[in-house]
């Protein structure tokens, strides 16, 4: 076998019987027995072996990579940086530039168990992390023992016909009663934010605890109709303005009712246009006043965290359930909302990644502050029931045309 640096008697980590087992290795085949100025390029590659946390090993057939941890842009650039320094004579190492990028492919398609220093880690990383007993311990912590002791009926109702894709003008405290408990799927919606904006017929801007006891008794009719296994999903936003945190005190209030919390998604708006000195200090820590330009949405379960749906329901693809699950969204805020009268609406791809995440198709979707049915009208293209309740008569009939509007 031809030698490689790696093989340098010297190198502590070959010294160390049974190394290969600390390492992932990578086998490129060869054609051909490399020559030895491509031994010697790949060489250039793995300068400092005790500080690597990879290795090279060179046969008559493969081109073997161990590997164990990587910087991943800096070795990239030692790739790039070798191949261009043999550039003059480019038809001599065509084969090692080849094979060079396709381990930097196999590389980067592997994955990682997280990051020290600059260094991705790809082995023992779970070793040192490894939480001894694990099961036992998160027996004697009991996980969501907040919900723990609830009574919720395991048992679904059929929605009746009469409200299955229908948009209701109301008061969604009064239209939820009329509702069979358990008969929703999933309940996608943005309460007012008690900012002061101008809805058509809503009072928005009351005193904070007449609003969320409001809020409160409509999640609670919400909570009622869910289905055993089923989601809330709601979009708030605090009032950092005032130190009301909304997102808190609703998430509270779902736990004391004992729902499950699912988790978070902040929801990057991108809004960097908020003033530094409306609030707060200006350069001193006297008051400092944070800034934030995202949304969050709490994702509340009743019961169960899983809900049992058929296969052939499902309609999220690999790709947008691996960017999705990354509980960071950067979504453009709705740029139409002129178009529809409507200050605050969602846009149509926050639902749609709602949507696809948490309910299968022919789910039963209900939004009780429905505004211009943005959630109804996703719900419908996505092939799922909607039902969709607004207090203004006016947004109802926008959501109306919305959903006619839609192809069939
Ligand atoms: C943030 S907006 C929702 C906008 C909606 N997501 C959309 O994309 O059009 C809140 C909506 O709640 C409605 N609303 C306020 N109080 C309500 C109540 N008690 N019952 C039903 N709807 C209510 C308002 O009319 C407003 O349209």
């Amino acid at each position: 076998m031809p030698e490689t640096p790696a093989d340098n008697p010297s190198t502590p980590i070959k010294s160390n019987p049974g190394w290969k087992s600390q390492y992932i290795l990578l086998s490129l085949p060869l054609k051909d027995r490399l020559t030895g100025p491509e031994q010697a390029l790949i060489a250039s590659i793995e300068r400092k072996p005790k500080k690597s946390g990879f290795i090279f090993e060179i046969d008559d057939n493969y081109l073997h990579f161990y590997l164990k941890s990587l910087d991943l842009e800096a070795f990239r650039k030692s790739v790039f940086s070798s191949i261009e320094r043999e550039r003059g004579q480019p038809e001599r190492y065509t084969r090692v530039n080849q094979l060079l990028t396709d381990l930097l492919g196999r590389i980067e398609s592997i994955r990682s168990y997280g990051i020290k220093g600059k260094k991705r880690i790809y082995v023992d990383y779970n070793k040192e992390r490894k939480v001894e007993n694990r099961q036992n311990k998160v027996k004697n912590r009991g996980s969501h023992y907040y919900a723990e002791g609830n009574v919720f009926d395991r048992t679904s109702n059929e929605l009746p016909e009469e409200f299955r894709n229908r948009i209701i003008a109301g008061d969604s405290e009064a239209e939820l009663k009329k509702l069979p408990s358990n008969c929703i799927d999933l309940v996608v919606t943005s309460p007012p934010y008690n900012f002061g904006l101008g809805y058509d017929t809503s009072q928005d801007g009351i005193n904070w605890e007449e609003y969320f006891a409001k809020l409160f008794r409509i999640f609670d009719e919400c909570t009622r109709v869910l289905k055993y296994g089923g989601r809330i999903v709601i979009n708030i936003q605090p009032l950092f303005s005032d130190y009301i945190p909304s997102h808190h005190i609703i998430s509270s209030h779902l736990m004391d009712k004992k729902l499950i919390w699912k988790g978070e998604i902040l929801w990057e708006k991108n809004n960097y246009n908020c003033k530094y000195t409306a609030w707060g200090s200006w350069k001193s820590p006297s008051s400092p006043y944070l800034k934030y330009t995202w949304e969050f949405l709490e994702i509340f379960a009743k019961g169960d965290l899983k809900k049992e749906g058929k296969p052939e329901n499902i309609d999220i693809n690999g790709e947008e359930f691996k960017k999705w699950v990354v509980a960071k969204w950067s979504i453009s805020p709705e740029r139409r909302m002129d178009a529809y009268d409507h200050p605050a609406m969602f846009p149509q791809e926050l639902v749609e990644r709602v949507l696809k995440l948490f309910s299968y198709e022919g789910d039963i979707i209900l939004d009780p502050f429905n505004g211009v049915g943005t959630t109804s009208v996703v719900a419908k293209r996505l092939h799922r029931d909607y039902i969709g309740i607004d207090v203004s008569g006016k947004y109802c009939k926008v959501a109306e045309r919305r959903i006619k509007e839609l192809l069939p």
